[in-house]
């Protein structure tokens, strides 16, 4: 460890959907002493991937009140439900506790700090995994697993907890560039794919994938008035990209929309547009599909009933 006297143990997860059910489960197999936090209870939390299907023996808590101060939290909750979690933050942090906000967006180390004590180290990371919570407690992993978080001692430490995992730990020095050009992915898939209820398939088609590239081209000049360094080869490549993802493929937002859950855009498409106000910058695109999906998020038809 960074500070030579911790264990990497006494990990507390919250948020038990694909993200968090993932990262417990590969801690818990390298050994590491994991709590899963649920907001909803389950009884066993069952982890598929390429290497089969397991049931992990992680203890599952829904009471914030069970538990104390763990070595490290893991907010992996949605972004807009980060200050919910604070009853969890009241039990699990504590002097020596370091919180990593593993989440889509930026800013996801403010976001979390005015609901931690003074002074608690938090520090952000993004997560390049695709996967899938199938129903309560049953994840199931499609690819990648890999996150970046900024170079440092708490990096340093982050990464040797997931010393053993699959996890591929990068510490970056840059790490806005990081979070904006992965936000420069998110503006554009997760709402194109929820708004058409499409599959990624759906950047086949010449229209939408201009859509894309003009989504894209706004999200640059943001990005880089906060300090970010993208390029337009940062939008081809990942356009490109799309067309050759499984066709099946999906986004997280897309599956949100079609459970009729509250969607997470207004801290992705809706960090383009706040950051654009700041700066004076003119994004018609993503304001147009910011409305959109603010007015479909956790609705369907039945709620014009
Ligand atoms: N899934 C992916 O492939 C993927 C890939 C890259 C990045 N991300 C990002 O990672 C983050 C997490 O995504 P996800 O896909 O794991 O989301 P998710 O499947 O919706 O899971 C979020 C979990 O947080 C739980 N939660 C919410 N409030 C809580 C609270 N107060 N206490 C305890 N648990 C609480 C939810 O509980 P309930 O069970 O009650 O709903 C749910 O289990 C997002 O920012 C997302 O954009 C996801």
């Amino acid at each position: 460890m960074a500070d030579g006297t911790r264990q990497a143990g006494g990990v507390a997860v919250i948020g038990s959907g694909g993200i968090g059910g993932y990262l417990a489960g590969a801690l818990e197999r390298v050994g590491r002493d994991v709590t899963l936090c649920v907001r909803t209870p389950f009884d066993r939390l069952v982890v598929t991937d390429a290497s089969g299907e397991r049931e992990v023996p992680v203890r599952i808590v829904a009471d914030p009140g069970a538990v104390g101060p763990a070595d490290w939290v893991l907010v992996t909750t949605k972004a807009q439900d980060t200050a919910g979690a604070e009853p969890w933050f009241r039990s699990l942090v504590g002097p020596g506790t370091r919180v990593v906000v593993i989440q889509n967006g930026v800013g996801q180390a403010e976001r979390a700090r005015p609901h931690l004590p003074a002074g608690a180290p938090v520090l952000p990371a993004i997560i390049y995994c695709s996967v899938e919570r199938t129903a309560p407690g049953r994840i199931a992993h499609h690819g990648g697993t890999r996150m970046t978080v900024p170079a440092g001692a708490d990096g340093a430490a982050f990464a040797e907890l997931f010393s053993g995992t699959p996890f591929e730990i990068t510490q970056e020095a840059d790490f806005v560039t990081v979070a904006w050009r992965k936000l420069l992915s998110n503006a554009v898939v997760n709402p194109v794919t929820a708004l058409t209820l499409r599959r990624i398939v759906v950047f086949n088609d010449p229209a939408i994938r201009e859509l894309g590239r003009g989504l894209m081209d706004e999200v640059i000049r943001v990005a880089n008035a906060e300090g970010a360094r993208l390029t337009d080869e940062d939008a081809a490549r990942i356009l490109d990209g799309y067309t050759r993802m499984p066709a099946d493929g999906g986004s997280s937002m897309l599956y949100d929309r079609l459970a009729g859950r509250p969607l997470e855009h207004a801290h992705l498409t809706g960090a383009v547009v706040a950051a654009a106000e700041r700066h004076g910058i003119a994004v018609p695109l993503n304001r147009a599909i910011l409305a959109l999906a603010g007015a479909a998020s956790g609705q369907g038809l039945a709620g014009d009933r």
